[in-house]
């Protein structure tokens, strides 16, 4: 497939994000390794483990793996990280019915992980959580499978460990305090 490439939207470490278009117009993006990164199998991991998370409808859909040049192509996800969405100003006119409805559908997302043995492992800071506004409310989508592993007993719920914890449990997270005060909890 050939793409134009539109623009940088993120660099990290050793991987970049490009805003690209493939050659019927559509918006796509794509992950790959920055040159003098040591992380070679970026294709062979993520690919393999955002396709496992899509077997079950969760992540940017996959639409190409190229392993020859280590990158990922994927579905362009509008919206804030969810720790933006949360700390930022917006959120005060979110409703409590709104976000609700948001971090049940995350936490349904990590469940269902957990059910196949998925472990994200990156899920505690909300920087790999994009949150779309839709006609309906908002709607959240994991990214960044990278560093996922699988945990072959599927004996814990690891995914919804790190999400209750970061949500709502951490006592002196500031994320976890926004959003317990917007659904009314008490610890
Ligand atoms: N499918 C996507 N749609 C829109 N933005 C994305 C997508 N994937 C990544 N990004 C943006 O790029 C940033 C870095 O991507 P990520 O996969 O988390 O890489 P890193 O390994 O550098 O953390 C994300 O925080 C997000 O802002
Ligand atoms: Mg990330």
């Amino acid at each position: 497939m050939q793409y134009t490439k539109i623009e940088k939207i993120a660099k990290g470490w050793s991987s970049f994000i490009w805003l690209i278009r493939d050659n019927a117009g559509k918006t796509l993006v794509l992950k790959g390794v920055r040159e003098k990164s040591n992380r070679k199998n970026l294709a062979e991991r993520e690919g393999k483990m955002l396709t496992l998370a899509n077997s079950i409808g969760i992540g940017p859909k996959v639409k190409e793996v190229n392993f020859e040049k280590n990158f990922v192509v994927m579905e362009y996800v509008k919206g804030p990280k969810l720790l933006d969405f949360v700390m930022g100003e917006d959120f005060d006119s979110v409703s409590k019915n709104e976000a609700y409805a948001l971090l049940k559908e995350l936490v349904r997302q990590c469940l269902a992980l957990d059910s196949i043995g998925l472990r994200h492992t990156q899920l505690q800071v909300g920087k790999n959580i994009l949150v779309t506004k839709t006609r309906v409310g908002y709607k959240p989508t994991i990214i960044d499978f990278e560093k996922a592993s699988i945990d072959p007993e599927k004996k814990r719920l690891r995914n919804f460990g790190q999400i209750s914890s970061f949500l709502f449990l951490n006592p002196n997270g500031t994320v976890a305090k926004r959003v317990r005060e917007k659904l009314n909890l008490k610890l």
